[in-house]
């Protein structure tokens, strides 16, 4: 099976989580992409989703489904987006594609984070992908020597601004034992406004598509 119908077939498992008539959190990226035309195939419609990013509300809106306003709802049921790296406790690297700060507000909005990802994203240990990191510009080389002296090497992504209007430094090399440790301490700096590390935010359940079909596993 192709990578692209790993993503497609985790789509529709994730579609079959979701309540009709439910508001639901929906991520970014191309596996997200194929969530939501599972949820536009669907015969019974979701009452609206809440989007992590432009890119999302523009496919939700094509597919006819109402975009909510993130401050218009209390609290989700359920949030289903894509990772870049998972791992066996839930944890993941997100923001490959600069939604992470969006993201992760709306993954704080809901009593379930859902990973939907093909198995190539599941590892032993997160960090070979590069962490993402949101930051305010001014505060940009101070943060990357502070990257620099817990071993990492960032760099600016180039030619990327966020839906928010802020840079994204990616940190190669950095060793991540402790994710939510690791987590908390860069989230504190000044100038950070979101580390990809979602450890707090981890996922409860992944949706992982594999060679042999659609494996849940459980966190
Ligand atoms: C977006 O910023 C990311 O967090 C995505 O969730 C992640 O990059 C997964 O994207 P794909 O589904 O395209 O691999």
């Amino acid at each position: 099976m192709t990578q692209d119908e790993l993503k497609g077939l985790v789509g529709q498992a994730a579609a079959a989580l979701v309540e009709p008539g439910s508001i639901i959190g929906v991520g970014t990226g191309s596996t997200v992409n194929r969530f939501i035309d599972a949820l536009a195939a669907m015969p019974v419609r979701i009452a609206g989703a809440v989007s992590s990013s432009e890119q999302s509300s523009e496919r939700l809106r094509q597919a006819g489904i109402a975009v909510i306003d993130t401050n218009a709802v209390e609290r989700l049921t359920l949030y289903v987006d894509g990772a870049d790296e998972i791992d066996h406790a839930g944890c993941m690297i997100k923001g490959g594609g600069a939604a992470l700060t969006r993201e992760k507000i709306v993954a704080d909005l809901a009593d379930r984070f859902v990973c939907i990802a093909d198995e190539s994203k599941l590892v032993e240990r997160l960090g070979k992908f590069p962490l993402p990191i949101e930051v305010i510009g001014m505060a940009t080389e101070q943060i990357m020597r502070r990257l620099r002296r817990l071993g990492g090497e960032p760099v600016v992504r180039p030619g990327v601004t966020t839906d928010n209007g802020h840079p994204i430094i990616d940190v190669r090399g950095l060793r991540i034992d402790d994710p939510a440790a690791l987590e908390a301490e860069i989230n504190q700096w000044p100038g950070v406004v979101c580390v990809g590390i979602f450890a707090r935010h981890r996922a409860q359940t992944c949706l992982l598509g594999t060679s042999v079909g659609v494996r849940t596993l459980d966190f």
